[in-house]
């Protein structure tokens, strides 16, 4: 398992270009299973999760071709309609497949996905959801299975935001008989892109980035080439690690309108922010202000920026806390932070921290991705040498990251193999 050495203190200078959305390409992909032909997807970032999608995609009778970052994909030979576990237990988002395979083909055998590296990870909100829309939903033996003749409409309306509940609900009443309304719906910029495609195939959609959606079923539609949105978590990232690293940085081909909340909370933080239609630049201070978030679904403060901003706040000039509300126990990056000196103490969802003057690079571990992104911007900032371990979590979200930090003067190495 990879690693990566990192010798922290570098002034971050320069510009970095940001890839297509992870979040964005997970909900891209599966759609294509609602028509049969020929797709393209532009702007796909080159992920391990993406790359997990597209063997899924694949043992079901997709080709996935790769052309650089547009996925070339033909859904004629769709014949198989599961999602075994070896493939869910790689990637919570194969539960992506459930929804386009029972409204198309009205069938779905799909693992349970797993939990993850921070909890449980439940989809009862997607299941209730195709239940509403008619669909008959069994568990066997961890397994979820799937039937309805035609699915047809249904009000909706979910207890809690969720991206990924949405995103499959949205799949299933595109296909519906009847018009379907989907209240308390997520907005997240992903679920947009997801509900742009799905026109560009011929569904009918109102209220696209609302919390009310309105969807009047078709009976069938017909494949598009669509563009993947920008990546905010890791322009997010990014801009972070400029931050951190007193940084005169420009963050470009990003959708700056996706993250105002936390350009807003660098800003409180001290950051000089310059904002364009696709960039951002940001000028970081000497003194780094302490700012409390809370974590909240868009366009609230992303909890995919959690960890990331921990590491910030590691060295701001006093305390702050840090909630997460979205996952409760997503905090396996903090005992990795202390043993880099930071001061930080966790409470339930609430990290207490206290900003030290420095911090000092030692061996950390990956637990999973955005955690590892949060302990390599510590290791930027740490003095002297900082080993990360199991980095094979953060390739699943970030397409050749040592190389864009490289780019902008970080000193960090990729070091293959060993078993660590
Ligand atoms: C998506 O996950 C993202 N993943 C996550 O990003 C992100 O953290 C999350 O949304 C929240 O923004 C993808 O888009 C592939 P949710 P998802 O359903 O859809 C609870 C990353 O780092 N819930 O919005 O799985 C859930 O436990 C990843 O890129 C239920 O209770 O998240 C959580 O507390 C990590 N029942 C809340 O809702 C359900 O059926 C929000 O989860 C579904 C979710």
């Amino acid at each position: 398992m990879d690693k990566f050495i990192i010798h922290g203190g570098k002034n971050l200078r320069g510009t970095v270009s940001i890839g297509g959305a992870k979040n964005a390409s997970l909900a891209l992909m599966p759609a294509t299973l609602l028509a049969s032909g020929k797709y393209e997807l532009a702007n796909t970032p080159d992920l391990r999760d993406v790359f997990t999608m597209s063997k899924l995609l694949q043992s079901m009778g997709v080709t996935v071709e790769r052309k650089d970052h547009t996925l070339h994909i033909n859904t004629f030979r769709v014949n198989k309609f599961e999602a075994p576990y070896e493939h869910v237990k790689k990637m919570r988002a194969s539960i992506y497949v459930l929804g386009p395979l029972v409204a198309r083909y009205g069938k779905a055998k799909v693992s349970l996905p797993g939990g993850c590296a921070w909890g449980p990870r439940p989809v009862n909100l997607h299941l209730e959801a195709l239940k509403k829309l008619g669909a008959k939903i069994e568990l066997d033996r961890g397994y979820i299975i799937a039937k309805a003749r035609r699915l047809k409409a249904a009000r909706i309306v979910f207890n809690i935001s969720s991206v990924g509940a949405t995103g499959n609900t949205l799949m299933a009443a595109v296909l519906a008989k009847g018009t379907t309304r989907i209240e308390n719906a997520a907005m997240e910029p992903e679920i947009i892109n997801l509900a742009e495609m799905l026109v560009s195939m011929g569904a009918k959609i109102g209220g696209i980035g609302t919390t009310t959606i309105e969807i009047e079923g078709v009976d069938a539609l017909h494949p598009a080439h669509i563009s993947t949105i920008p990546d905010r978590i890791e322009a997010g990232t990014m801009l972070v690690a400029g931050a951190l690293c007193n940084g005169k940085i420009r963050v470009e081909n990003c959708e700056p309108a996706h993250l105002s909340a936390l350009t807003a909370r660098l800003d409180d933080a001290g950051m000089k922010l310059s904002v364009g239609s696709s960039f951002i630049e940001l000028h970081a201070p000497k003194e780094i202000l302490p700012v409390a978030v809370s974590t909240a679904p868009y366009p609230g403060f992303p909890t995919d920026m959690q960890a990331q901003w921990i590491a910030l706040m590691a060295i701001a000039k006093g305390s702050s806390t840090v909630t997460d509300t979205i996952y409760f126990d997503r905090f396996k990056h903090i005992p990795e932070l202390i043993r880099l000196g930071a001061n930080i103490e966790l409470n339930e969802n609430t990290a207490a921290i206290k900003g030290v003057k420095k911090l000092i690079g030692a061996k950390v571990m990956s637990t999973d991705l955005r955690a590892s992104a949060a302990l390599i911007l510590a290791g930027l900032r740490a003095e002297g040498e900082t080993e990360v371990l199991r980095v094979y979590h953060l390739d699943r979200g970030y397409e050749a990251i040592e190389k864009k930090l490289q780019n902008l003067g970080a000193d960090i190495k990729r070091v293959a193999g060993e078993e660590f």
